[in-house]
């Protein structure tokens, strides 16, 4: 394949990248959305691997068909709820494949055919500039994307860690990697080079575990979406070293959507965006409400549920992570079809982070064919929760907690919630008292208009639905 040619089809792949986002960014077009991607990054392959700057195709492939099949594996194993955690471990296969590459670029050097003999000092600093670069936002997206998935998988305690002189820590780190980087590219002893690279590497891998691991558990959808964001930048950084355009344009778009996405989510959650990418500085690490009771709570059953919802004239269903654990929306779907022939008004209440990817909660609805028009925003409908008779909280804790409103100290102090303890009467579906992702008690369960139905979300469910 030529050079020409090359070039043409990664024009044809960065507008099929374009289209795939616009795509992705609306519930009807997103399956199109995904196909423009999967084109688009298959004639990204075809030209690099068949194009002048490849060789050993046959290695290239072979590597290729024992990731696909790993991929493959994997993406049919996975369920819904580990999502967060696989997209976490690509991003960090994303970060090491940036470091490696940048060693490898440090090795092979810059391509310097055709430069005039002035600007060779200039082409090859400005190299060095892009390899220290790559390394360091490829080191920092490695260990925090490892970091984010033990968090995500419960392997790291989702509580933030809390080094005296956290921020004095993360400042130091980046002005001694500065400093190194303006020594390494003013020396002219590759002794020094080399030495310079692997100390910067250490401490760009101690920075972004310590980046992520400083932050709580309630802010974990904006650290996924911060490392989406590095990734693309590690990814843009290696397109620079690799001098090829087509990563540099799709590292750019993965970097910029997830870097809006990270704000967006800031927004949504009431957080500082600087705060949350600076490791959650700002915020003093104190907090109150752990993980102890605060108060009594009572219990209730699923006939009884059922004869409250049958003297009901308005419900809202809330849900959360534990709806998708418990794979309830198919019950919930039933339930909330039931209602309606009974002309019961039913809606749904759709916490920004409910669950533990964006949109979840309305992914596992429409799976279950829950009417759109009934799925409302929490800014849309939590105005009319002290309108209403009653509220099933199903599996949902953080996203309903009123700590977040009335503790300052609280760690999700702030979040915007969904204010269900305005209702009459609310039903919380849950398996205990423990708490939720990000390891605070929930006063809501110890309200006097509260009560406890314990038990398996789709068990519980399924139980309320026979009773009706
Ligand atoms: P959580 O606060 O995570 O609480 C879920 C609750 O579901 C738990 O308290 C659990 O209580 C219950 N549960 C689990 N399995 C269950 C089952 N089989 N049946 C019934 N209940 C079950 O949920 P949320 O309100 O959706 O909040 C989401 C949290 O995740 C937020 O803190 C958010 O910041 C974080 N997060 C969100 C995202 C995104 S982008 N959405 C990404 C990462 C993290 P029991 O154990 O007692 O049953």
């Amino acid at each position: 394949m030529s050079g020409g040619l090359v070039t043409a089809a990664y024009i044809v792949a960065a507008v099929l990248f374009i289209f795939s986002l616009a795509g992705l960014s609306k519930h009807e077009t997103s399956k199109m959305g995904n196909t423009f991607g999967v084109l688009g990054m298959a004639i990204a392959l075809i030209a690099t691997i068949f194009g002048p700057y490849s060789s050993n195709v046959g290695w290239i492939i072979m590597a290729m068909i024992i990731g696909g099949a790993i991929g493959i594996y994997l993406a049919r194993k996975v369920e819904m709820t580990e999502m967060p955690e696989l997209v976490a471990i690509l991003h960090s296969f994303v970060g090491l494949a940036a470091v490696l590459v940048g060693f490898n670029s440090y090795i092979v050097g810059p391509h310097m055919e055709g430069v005039p003999a002035h600007e060779l000092q200039v082409v090859l600093n400005i190299h060095n500039v892009e390899v220290f670069l790559g390394i360091f936002i490829g080191a920092v997206t490695f260990t925090g994307s490892v970091v984010a998935f033990g968090k995500l998988r419960g392997i790291i305690s989702s509580k933030p860690m809390m080094l005296p002189h956290r921020h004095k820590l993360n400042l130091a780190a980046v002005l001694v990697s500065f400093v190194l980087m303006v020594l390494f590219v003013n020396s002219d002893s590759t002794g020094f080079q080399v030495f310079a690279l692997l100390i910067m590497t250490l401490i760009a891998l101690a920075f972004g575990w310590h980046l992520v691991a400083s932050i709580g558990g309630a802010d974990m959808p904006v650290v996924v979406s911060m490392l989406n964001s590095y990734s693309g930048w590690a990814a843009a950084a290696a397109g620079f070293m690799l001098s090829n355009d087509l990563l540099i344009v799709t590292g750019a778009l993965v970097g910029s959507s997830g870097a809006i996405l990270s704000y967006i989510m800031c927004k949504a959650m009431n957080r500082s965006f600087i705060s949350v990418i600076a490791g959650g500085f700002g915020t003093d690490g104190s907090s109150t409400g752990e993980d102890e009771e605060v108060g009594e709570h009572r219990e209730t059953t699923a006939e009884e549920v059922a004869e409250l919802l049958k003297n009901s004239s308005s419900v809202i269903i809330t849900p959360g992570y534990g709806m998708a654990v418990a794979q309830a929306q198919y019950p919930v779907a039933d339930i909330t079809a039931k209602l309606r022939e009974r002309g019961i008004k039913v809606r749904f209440g759709i916490h920004p982070v409910a669950g533990r990817l964006p949109g979840h909660m309305n992914v596992l609805l429409a799976e279950a064919k829950v009417p759109y028009d009934i799925v409302l925003e929490m800014d849309e409908i939590n105005e009319d929760f002290p309108d209403t008779d009653t509220v099933l909280v199903i599996g949902a804790n953080d996203t309903v907690n009123p700590a977040a409103m009335e503790d300052p100290r609280s760690p999700i102090a702030g979040m915007p919630v969904l204010e269900v303890w305005k209702a009459q009467n609310v039903i919380v579906f849950k398996r205990s008292m423990n708490t939720g992702y990000a390891g605070v008690q929930n006063p809501l369960f110890f309200k006097e208009n509260t009560q406890m139905l314990f038990g398996d979300a789709k068990e519980s469910v399924d139980k309320i639905l026979r009773a009706l």
